[in-house]
C-alpha cells in the first residue's frame, strides 16, 4: 500500500473544502444587490408589512435594493434609469407578475389580466384591452368623460355637507365607479335601484379581491402545497371558488346587456363593445372577454378617485398654482360656457398641473410589482429568476437630476418651457412627464383614458370652484388601500367661483 487511508482521508477532505470554498466564493448569490438585514426564515416580511416605510428606509440604502421576504427574492428600485433599464429596456425578462394564489388562481380562476403572469393569455387580452384603450379609442368616450365630471361637480355644490372631514371622498368614488363602468359597459351610475346594486357587488368584488392580496393574509401563498387541502377543510379556499363562479356569472351579465344594446342598435362606443367586435381578431373566449372587462373596475375606480382627492388637495393647498389655472381657463373658455376636453391644446398651465399632481402624489406609489423570468445581471449584481420587482415611484418620480432641485416639491411650471407651452418630457417617461403609469409591457393599459377623464376633471373642477382647506391637513401621509393610495381625508371647501357656475353646467349637461 503506497496511500494511507488518513492520507487519502485528508486530501479527499481538502479536495472537497476547495470545491464547496470555490463554489461559494463564485456563486452568484454573493453579489446580490444590497440590502437591509432581515430576520431568520422571515428575511424582511415583517418589515414590508408597511410598504410606505419600507421604501423609505430602502431608499437610503441605493439605487437598487435587495430584500428577502420568507424566502422570495424582491429588488425595490429607487431609480427612474434604473427602473426603466430593468423593466422597459429589458421587458422580455422582467415581465412577469408575483405568483397570487388565492386571489388571481382561486377567486379569478387565472383570469385577472392584472396579476397574470407574462403568459399567451396575457398578450391576447392585454392586445385586445388595448385596441378598446389606445389613444383613438380613448377618444370614443370623451363624451361620457366630461358627463361624469359636470354631474360630479354639480353633486359637490348640491352636498351641504361636502366641507366636513373627507366629505368629498363619497361623491369621487361615485364619479370613478361610474366612470369606469360607462366606458367598459356604457353603463354609468344614475341612482336607480339596479344600478346601485350592481355598484354594490362591484366594491364587494373589489373588497374580497384586495383582501385576498394583502400581504400576510393567507399562508398557502409561502406554502404552496396547502393548495391540495380540499375545499371543505378550508375555508379560504371554498369562498374563493364559490366567488369566483358568482363574479363570473355577474361579469357574463354585464357583458350579455351590451350584446342586447349592441343588437337593438342602441350600443354607444364602449371597451366591451370592441372586445365584442373585435373577438375573432384577438381570440379571446367569452370568459376571457367577461374578466377582461370586469378587472377594469377593480384597477380603473380606485386610481382614479385616489387621483381626484389628490388633485383636490395639491390645488386647495396651493392656491397661487390655482390661481394661475383658473386665470388660464377664463381667458380661454371664459363664463358662458363650461371646458370641453378639445380645449386641452389651448390650456397647457392646466394640462400641466394634472401632470404635475399625478407625479407628485402617484395613486399606486410601490406600483405591481413585476417578476424576473430568467437569473439576470445588473451593473455586476445579481437578480436571480423569480424575483418580484417593486418600484419606488415617488423617488422615481422625486429624482433631483431629472425633475430639477425642486423635485420634492408641487411645481407645475416645471413642465413649461419660458413661452409658457409644455416642454418635451424627461427621459423614460413616455411623454407623460412621470412614471406612475409603470414600466415596459405592462404599463398601465388605462392611462389614456385615465388622463382624458382627469383633465376634465381638473378643468371643470377649477373652472367651477375655488378650492381651499379647512383646518388641518397632511401632505405627507399615504392611505393605503392595497396597490392604491390616497390622502388622510381633510376638510375641503368648494365655492362656486361666480354665480351662473353651477346653472351653466347643468345647461351643458343637458344640451350634451
Ligand atoms: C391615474 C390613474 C391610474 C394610475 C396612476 C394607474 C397606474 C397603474 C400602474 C402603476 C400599473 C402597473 C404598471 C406596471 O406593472 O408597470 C397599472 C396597470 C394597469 N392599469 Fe392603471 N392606473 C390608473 C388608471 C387606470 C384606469 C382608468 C384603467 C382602466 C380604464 C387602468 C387599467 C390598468 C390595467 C388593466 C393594468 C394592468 C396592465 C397589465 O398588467 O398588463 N388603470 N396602472
Amino acid at each position: 500500500m503506497l496511500v494511507s487511508y488518513p492520507t487519502i482521508t485528508v486530501g479527499a477532505s481538502i479536495f472537497i473544502l476547495a470545491y464547496l470554498a470555490k463554489r461559494y466564493f463564485s456563486s452568484p448569490w454573493r453579489r446580490l444587490p444590497p440590502g437591509p438585514r432581515g430576520y431568520p426564515i422571515l428575511g424582511n416580511a415583517l418589515d414590508m408589512l408597511n410598504m410606505q416605510q419600507f421604501l423609505a428606509k430602502s431608499y437610503a440604502l441605493g439605487d437598487l435594493v435587495y430584500v428577502n421576504a420568507i424566502g422570495k427574492s424582491a429588488v425595490i428600485i429607487n431609480n427612474q434609469r434604473v427602473a426603466a433599464d430593468l423593466l422597459d429596456r429589458r421587458a422580455a425578462t422582467f415581465s412577469g407578475r408575483p405568483r397570487t394564489i388565492v386571489a388571481q388562481e382561486l377567486w379569478c380562476n387565472g383570469l385577472s389580466i392584472v396579476t397574470m403572469g407574462h403568459t399567451d393569455r396575457w398578450r391576447r387580452m392585454r392586445r385586445a384591452m388595448h385596441e378598446g384603450l389606445r389613444t383613438a379609442s380613448a377618444k370614443t368616450y370623451h363624451e361620457m368623460e366630461v358627463e361624469e365630471a359636470r354631474l360630479l361637480a354639480l353633486a359637490l355644490s348640491n352636498d351641504k355637507d361636502v366641507s366636513t372631514p373627507g366629505g368629498y371622498v363619497h361623491h369621487y368614488a361615485r364619479y370613478a365607479a361610474s366612470l369606469i363602468l360607462a366606458i367598459t359597459y356604457d353603463r354609468p351610475i344614475r341612482g336607480t335601484a339596479e344600478d346601485e346594486k350592481m355598484a354594490h357587488f362591484l366594491e364587494w368584488i373589489l373588497t374580497k379581491l384586495e383582501a385576498a392580496t394583502a400581504p400576510g393574509a393567507h399562508l398557502v401563498e409561502y406554502f404552496p402545497v396547502m393548495l391540495a387541502i380540499p375545499a371543505k377543510f378550508a375555508k379560504w379556499k371554498r369562498d374563493a371558488l364559490e366567488g369566483h363562479v358568482k363574479i363570473s356569472q355577474f361579469y357574463n351579465s354585464l357583458v350579455d346587456d351590451v350584446k342586447r344594446r349592441m343588437t337593438s342598435g342602441e350600443a354607444r362606443p364602449s371597451l366591451v363593445r370592441t372586445l365584442i367586435d373585435e373577438k375573432q381578431h384577438f381570440g379571446l373566449s367569452e370568459v376571457e372577454t367577461s374578466w377582461a372587462a370586469g378587472i377594469m373596475y377593480i384597477v380603473g375606480s380606485d386610481t382614479q378617485a385616489a387621483m381626484v382627492e389628490w388633485i383636490t388637495l395639491a390645488l386647495a393647498t396651493h392656491p397661487e398654482f390655482q390661481r394661475r389655472a383658473q386665470a388660464e381657463l377664463d381667458s380661454v373658455i371664459g363664463h358662458a360656457r363650461s371646458p370641453r376636453i378639445e380645449d386641452r391644446s389651448n390650456l397647457p398651465f392646466v394640462t400641466a398641473t394634472l401632470r404635475e399632481v399625478i407625479r407628485w402624489k402617484p395613486a399606486a406609489p410601490y406600483g405591481i410589482p413585476h417578476v424576473s423570468e430568467e437569473d439576470d445581471w445588473y451593473e455586476g449584481m445579481f437578480i436571480p429568476k423569480g424575483t418580484m420587482c417593486f418600484v419606488n415611484m415617488v423617488a422615481c418620480n422625486t429624482n433631483t437630476e431629472i425633475y430639477g432641485a425642486d423635485a420634492a416639491h408641487f411645481n407645475p411650471a416645471r413642465y413649461l418651457d419660458e413661452k409658457g407651452q409644455l416642454k418635451p418630457s424627461p427621459p423614460d417617461t413616455k411623454d407623460e412627464g412621470h412614471v406612475s403609469y409603470g414600466f415596459g409591457r405592462r404599463i398601465c393599459v388605462g392611462r389614456h383614458v385615465a388622463n382624458d377623464a382627469l383633465f376634465i376633471a381638473t378643468a371643470i373642477l377649477l373652472w367651477a370652484f375655488d378650492l381651499s382647506t379647512i383646518g388641518e391637513y397632511d401632505l405627507h401621509t399615504y392611505v393605503d388601500k392595497g396597490v392604491t393610495n390616497s390622502p388622510k381625508p381633510f376638510r375641503c371647501k368648494f365655492t362656486p367661483r361666480f354665480p351662473e357656475a353651477m346653472s351653466i353646467l347643468a345647461a351643458d349637461l343637458d344640451a350634451a
